[in-house]
């Protein structure tokens, strides 16, 4: 049996920041549609060219190649205890395209971590992000810099700014995700799986709290 989840909630709500610490405690794997996008990018596919001129607008992609790209990737063989899906899905159609493949591996979504931010809070978070081109840590100009400005403490890596954080695309990334992506919070409290968890709160504290809401469907304890 797997145990699979959903983090939801707008950009720059902390579900990356959540995920990365989530599977190195349980045994899931990371599925980030947008990190998977921008890797295809960097290995310049068609389908990163493809995704970048959705993610630039701060439009989402197609259903159906987002669809595509997740559903192969959820074969491989780090997804077989489970995934912590970020970014994924963000429209009813990619929802219920999901659902569909869980249930042919008789599996299904097991809970969604919906974290609430408000809108000022996020645009401020994104516009001070900033990610390591090397290992992928993030940091915060305002809440969290790196001890060295622009250097990852991690690996020594260069940090740098997404293309789509400027505050006109993430303004319009905000947009998108109260007209296409909030319907599915109530799609998911219909289903009895939401949990919702206060994204305002300090990393460590949110951590938690979504640790406590995935325990019971873990195989053995976080
Ligand atoms: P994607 O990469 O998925 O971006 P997003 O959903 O917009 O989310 P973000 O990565 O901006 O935010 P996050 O919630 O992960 O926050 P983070 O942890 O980094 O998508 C990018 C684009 O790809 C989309 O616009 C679309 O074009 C395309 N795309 C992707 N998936 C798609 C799909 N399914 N369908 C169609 N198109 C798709 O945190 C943000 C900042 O805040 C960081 O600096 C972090 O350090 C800080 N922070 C985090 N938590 C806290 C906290 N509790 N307190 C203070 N600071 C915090």
């Amino acid at each position: 049996m797997s145990t699979n989840v959903i983090l939801l909630g707008p950009p720059g709500a902390g579900k990356g920041t959540q995920a990365k610490v989530l599977v190195e405690q349980t045994s899931l794997a990371h599925v980030a549609s947008g990190d998977l996008f921008r890797a295809a990018l960097r290995d310049g596919t068609e389908l990163g060219m493809l995704a970048k001129s959705y993610m630039d607008r701060g439009a989402l992609v197609p259903d159906e190649v987002v669809i595509n790209m997740i559903l192969e990737r959820i074969q491989a063989p780090d997804c077989a205890e489970g995934v912590v899906f970020d970014g994924f899905p963000r429209t009813k159609e990619q929802a219920v395209a999901l659902e569909e493949a869980l249930a042919k591996q008789q599996s299904s979504i097991d809970v969604v971590l919906y974290l609430g931010v408000p809108s000022d809070v996020l645009l401020r978070r994104i516009g001070g992000r900033q990610t390591c081109k090397t290992c992928g840590a993030t940091y915060n100009r305002y809440y969290f810099p790196s001890h060295r400005p622009g250097i990852c403490d991690a690996c020594g890596g260069e940090l740098y700014q997404r293309s789509d954080d400027t505050l006109e695309t993430a303004q319009h990334r905000l947009d998108v995700y109260f007209g296409q992506t909030m319907p599915l919070i109530e799609y998911y409290q219909r289903q009895g799986i939401l949990h919702e968890i206060d994204g305002q709160r300090e990393i460590m504290w949110v951590t938690e709290m979504m640790l406590k809401a995935l325990n019971q469907y873990l195989p053995t304890s976080a």
